[in-house]
């Protein structure tokens, strides 16, 4: 008996045809030199590309392909790199969100229409990971996460100051009178000091531990700065690695199971992680088949603690979390509450690549007997102002507002809550709770990060650092604050949230779980009879997302894209 026979190659179905269709399928990849046996049946590996100059967290990313294809070359495959939408989280209006799943469908139809065999992800801006991960899990072909790491530490005039969190903080001293205009613009050129993601714990870098976690990327990919050559030779050993994938099968599904789903949840907690990867872990487990929900993230991740001493939560940055050990020095303290045998892309378990990794500088990853904060992971909020779930990041809040009860303060959209916030004769003080509308999925449309909203200046004069805030919006992982986000449903879907009003005594609860608005049912039934939804867009892609964009709780990917297609090779087209 002979071996069994090897399964052809996806590629081949293209590459490995006699007549006319091999001629078209190999002579115009032959146009960029390509000898002939490239097509002999190696695997061929795209690498799909966010680079873009207005995607400039990502801006390396030719550069890192060139190591990618390096090691493709190495290990006898066949590289060819594509582009796809980017999204430039600083620059795309009205929310780079609204086209997170515009972009995945973009990768999945490019990795299914074309001859690959194997997919490298180059992620990096917020959205650039989510979208390539969901659009990949819909085909399912073996693929790995390559993050282009964080860039260089902000530093401005001797001080870190941090993606985002600096931005924050500054422009509220600004608005406080307690920083100058030219003082600000001076500190601009001092954040973003190199190419890479945003260097706080925001929502790019909790993507990339996601990704790790996830067992998606070689280890360390979370944490190498951008421009170390460190994150070169990453990509050099992810070419090759995606090679070998390719000959073992080893899909994403056989990575992406339940348990390393949880094993994300868990992280995000002891990392301090962005609300943001809730929707975005939601959304990806949609995709490839994976239980999941929203209450998930309280059961299984709000009781651990935050060990990672990183903006916003703490002190440091992600270059201090690269040279005190990484995410394998922080998976490795919270071992005991990891599924350890999960499968990796490495072809190890989890459990294999944590178990001797070295932690340098306990100040920064602090041990389990020595958190920044405890019970530190997503709480989810029920009530009768969120029936199917809110969300709030403790340890971003202020310890004393978790459980408030106070006056609504009601902007019934963004530019409401910009024309009257600085406006002296707004009726607010420091036990009011601000709640922001139509701001969710379908209202933005696209759930913007407006719902850290900024504290009016009277209140800040007075020294008022925090406040609660509702909304049915995101915000941004680099921003902090008692901020209740993501009310499903949203106001735009007719929630309870649409029918708030000035005055009603709102109860926030986050150790009882409660989000509840004091007004009768039948006072809500009335003012629901009353209540019309905003106008919702009438074309293009706008209207198509909105159409079907699901509501927070569950991801707010579109219903017609829910699960996969996988990877059978589409009909010839000559
Ligand atoms: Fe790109 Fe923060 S703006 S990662």
């Amino acid at each position: 008996m002979g071996s069994p026979k090897k399964p052809q190659l996806r590629s081949q179905s293209w590459f490995g045809r006699e007549g006319k269709q091999g001629f078209y399928y190999r002579s115009w990849l032959k146009s960029a030199g390509n000898p002939h046996d490239m097509f002999d049946g190696r695997p061929v590996i795209g690498i799909c590309n966010t680079w873009s100059e207005l995607t400039p967290c990502n801006g390396h990313f030719r550069e890192l392909a060139e190591f990618v294809k390096r090691g493709v070359y190495e290990a006898g495959g066949f590289p060819l790199e594509f582009p796809v939408m980017s999204l430039g989280e600083t620059q795309i209006l009205p929310t780079a969100m609204l086209f997170r799943n515009l972009v995945s469908m973009d990768v999945e139809e490019s990795i299914r229409a074309n001859p690959l065999d194997g997919v490298v992800l180059l992620m990096g801006c917020d959205k650039t990971t989510p979208s390539l991960l969901m659009g990949a899990a819909s085909v399912d072909l073996p693929t790995i996460g390559l993050s282009g790491g964080p860039s260089l530490s902000g530093n401005w005039r001797g001080k870190q100051i941090g993606s985002g969190t600096g931005v924050i903080h500054m422009s509220e001293m600004v608005r406080a009178g307690t920083l100058t205009q030219e003082e600000f613009i001076e500190a601009e050129a001092c954040m973003q000091r190199s190419k890479g993601s945003c260097m706080t714990m925001g929502t790019a870098s909790t993507m990339a531990s996601m990704v790790e976690v996830l067992g998606m990327s070689l280890p360390d990919n979370a944490a190498i700065p951008a421009v170390d050559s460190r994150r070169s030779r990453l990509a050099q050993l992810t070419g090759r690695r995606i090679v070998e994938m390719v000959r073992e099968d080893l899909r994403m599904s056989k990575v992406l199971t339940r348990n390393a789903f949880e094993n994300a949840i868990k992280t995000n907690a002891a990392i301090g992680g962005s609300t943001n990867a809730v929707i975005h872990l939601l959304a990806l487990a949609g995709r490839i088949g994976v239980p999941l929900k929203l209450d998930d993230w309280d059961e299984l991740g709000s009781k651990l603690p935050c060990l990672l001493n990183l903006k916003p939560s703490g002190q440091f940055l992600m270059e201090d979390f690269f040279y005190a050990g990484g995410l394998p020095a922080l998976l490795r303290e919270i071992t005991d509450h990891l599924h350890l045998d999960c499968l990796t892309v490495n072809g190890q378990t989890l459990g294999e690549n944590i178990a001797d990794a070295p932690c340098w500088n306990n100040d920064v990853i602090r041990s389990l007997a020595d958190p920044i904060r405890l019970e530190a992971g997503i709480a989810v909020l029920h009530g009768n102002l969120s029936p199917d779930g809110a969300v709030i990041k403790p340890s971003a809040a202020s310890p004393a507002l978790l459980r408030h009860r106070g006056p609504a303060v009601v902007f019934e959209n963004i530019e409401d809550f910009k024309a009257r916030i600085d406006d002296e004769a707004l009726e607010i003080d420091e036990n009011s709770i601000m709640v922001l509308k139509n701001c969710g999925p379908r209202g933005y449309p696209g759930m913007a990060e407006v719902g850290n909203m900024p504290l009016p200046p009277k209140l800040l004069r007075k020294g008022i650092t925090d406040m609660v805030r509702i909304s049915d919006a995101r915000m941004s992982g680099t921003a902090y604050g008692t901020v209740v986000l993501h009310t499903s449903p949203e106001a735009a879907a007719g929630g309870t949230l649409a029918l708030v009003r000035d005055g009603d005594i709102i109860e926030l609860d986050v150790p009882g779980r409660r989000l509840h608005l004091e007004v009768s049912d039948e006072e809500l039934a009335a003012r629901r009879a009353q209540w019309t939804p905003p106008p919702a867009p009438t074309r293009g892609w706008a209207k198509l997302y909105v159409d079907h964009v699901q509501q927070a709780h569950l991801g707010a990917d579109l219903d017609i894209l829910v699960g996969g297609s996988g990877a059978d090779v589409p009909r010839d087209s000559h």
